[in-house]
């Protein structure tokens, strides 16, 4: 079964390979790479061993990391998706990259909304985690506007790591 998506704005297709040239390039750049990647500049294999890991977790759970792109003229606006949890309860966690230029344009909410639609309701998933550095003012309001619920908060790069779960409505 093809697990894609489509918002009003954006068609959601799970990362190939062929989407790592792309996918680095917002990987690497300053205002994404200081929370998505801890402010390093990730080499094209570690991009590529990301994207084989969201291939694989297709695979096992039916969802993973999917590249957003404008239904309108096709432009890549970036990546949102559940990946397995950095969590000690195991599970998936929700991540999320927007190009700065497509910020506050709610297209990040927008693709994860559909993405924990579809998990809640064709995969029956129970819950799903999500993160983020406490600094990371944009990505907490992102993780409250979607309905999640602090759970703990624990050490990181930036301070504390905010950690939160929703469960299926
Ligand atoms: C985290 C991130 C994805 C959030 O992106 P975002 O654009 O702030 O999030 P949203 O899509 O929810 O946009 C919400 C904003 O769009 C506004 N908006 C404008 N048009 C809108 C519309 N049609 N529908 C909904 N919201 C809209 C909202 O009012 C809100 O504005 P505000 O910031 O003034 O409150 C983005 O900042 C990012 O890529 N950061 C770098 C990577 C990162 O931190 N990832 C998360 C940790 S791994």
């Amino acid at each position: 079964m093809d697990p894609s998506l489509e918002t009003p704005r954006l068609l959601l297709t799970p990362l190939t390979l062929g989407d790592v040239g792309t996918l680095r390039a917002l990987m690497i750049d300053p205002d994404v790479r200081r929370w998505a990647a801890e402010g390093r500049v990730l080499s094209e294999a570690r991009v590529r061993y990301l994207t084989l890991r969201s291939l694989a977790t297709f695979q096992r759970h039916g969802t993973g990391a999917f590249g957003l792109r404008l239904r309108a003229g096709g432009a890549f606006v970036g990546y949102a998706g559940l990946l397995p949890a950095h969590a000690p309860e195991g599970g998936l966690e929700l991540g999320a990259g927007i190009w700065p230029r497509y910020w506050r344009s709610g297209l990040a909410s927008e693709a994860c909304r559909a993405v924990l639609d579809d998990a809640f309701g064709r995969l029956g998933l129970a819950r799903a985690l999500a993160c983020a550095d406490a600094p990371n003012f944009r990505s907490l309001a992102l993780i409250a506007r979607l309905g999640f619920r602090q759970i703990r908060t624990a050490p990181g790069t930036f301070g504390a790591i905010r950690w939160f779960v929703r469960e299926r409505p």
